[in-house]
């Protein structure tokens, strides 16, 4: 099941902030209301968020009423610009985005076959991103052995791709394949992506899965009840891995229990020329700190901090997980040394 869709100029998608009580589905006709809808975090997840800023210029070049080329392409710089100011780390968003714009400003062609080209862009970024999760399940499934139990963080799910995700790809082609394999999810404070979304889509697949809070990472790996750890990322830098705020302790705490710790992500999240201090984390409202859902449970006025992202060494990283195949941190390397 797909988790965005395009038909006849109409974008529709799941409110991802009313799971796991309410599966509605939104529909948005222009770029404003899926800029928003990213804002809100309706839409998240690095690829699922590429894909939506993809159909976010196809709904422009839809709807445009420009007469002439030169207006046309001013009209999806436009649209570009509303949707980069979405949410800064995830570098899908940006990556899909450029793709089109460098395509159409580089294609010959009259205006109507530039509006075509457009859409049929962005629905091509889509088809791409449910075979690269393939391809991850089928590679990273070779890393799962019958009986483990597998810890990951947030959603990296279907609900954070066009489909079957790909943390969970990973598990759900081990799954697919017969190997017996238990999941632990963490809750990902402060907006519950694991309790939330990551609970309901493997529940709703039939693969077990137990929910935890944070900050029980460090007990159930010193109590030896997790055998490896598969996270997505929203940017592969040279140096690091940035993925959902919480990722960089379980990856440190892994280290020292030497459980192996797998990044799992298409290459439409690899930012090679950059490296950590180019990222920004965003920085996200202080309600969603001192606030569960509507519910304040802090002193009014408290000082917050609220990143939504933090920054892994590679150093911590035993394989990336693509549709490439699976690199070692060796491979990695060797990756960034070719031109
Ligand atoms: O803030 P979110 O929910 O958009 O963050 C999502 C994550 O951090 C995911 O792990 C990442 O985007 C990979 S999703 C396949």
């Amino acid at each position: 099941m797909r988790t965005i869709k395009w038909k006849d100029g109409v974008v529709t998608t799941i409110d991802q902030t009313l799971l796991p009580d309410d599966e509605v589905w939104i529909e948005m006709r222009n770029c404003n209301e899926v800029a928003e809808a990213i804002k809100e975090m309706k839409i998240r997840g690095a690829p699922l968020i590429g894909a939506a800023v993809a159909y976010g210029l196809a709904l422009t070049a839809y709807h445009s009423k420009a007469k002439n080329r030169s207006d046309f392409l001013k009209e999806l710089k436009r649209s570009a610009e509303i949707l980069r100011k979405t949410r800064p780390t995830a570098v899908n968003l940006f990556w899909a985005l450029d793709r089109i714009l460098r395509k159409v400003v580089n294609a010959e062609g009259d205006l109507e076959a530039l509006k075509i080209m457009v859409i049929e862009e962005a629905k091509q970024i889509a088809d791409e991103d449910v075979a690269a999760n393939r391809m991850i399940g089928k590679h990273g499934s070779n890393l799962i052995s019958d009986g483990d139990t597998i810890l990951t963080h947030c959603n990296a799910g279907r609900l954070a791709t066009v489909d079957y995700g790909t943390a969970l790809a990973v598990i759900r082609a081990a799954w697919e394949e017969g190997k017996r394999i238990k999941v632990i999810a963490t809750e990902t404070r402060p907006k519950l992506q694991g309790a939330r979304l990551t609970a309901y889509e493997l529940m709703r697949d039939g693969i077990p899965v137990t929910l935890i809070t944070d900050n029980m990472v460090g007990y159930v790996m010193f109590k030896g009840l997790v055998n490896k750890v598969i996270v997505g990322a929203d940017r592969i830098v040279q140096d690091a891995v940035i993925n959902k705020v919480g990722t960089y302790t379980i990856a440190v705490l892994a280290y020292e229990h030497s459980i192996p710790f797998y990044v799992a992500a298409p290459s439409s999240t690899f930012d090679l020329n950059s490296s950590s201090k180019d990222v920004i984390i965003e920085e996200r409202s202080p309600k969603e700190v001192t606030h569960i859902r509507s519910v304040r449970i802090a002193p009014p006025n408290i000082n917050v901090m609220n990143p939504a992202f933090d920054i892994t060494p590679i150093k911590y990283v035993d394989a990336i997980i693509y549709e490439g195949g699976i690199l070692t941190k060796e491979d990695f390397k060797k990756m960034l040394k070719s031109p």
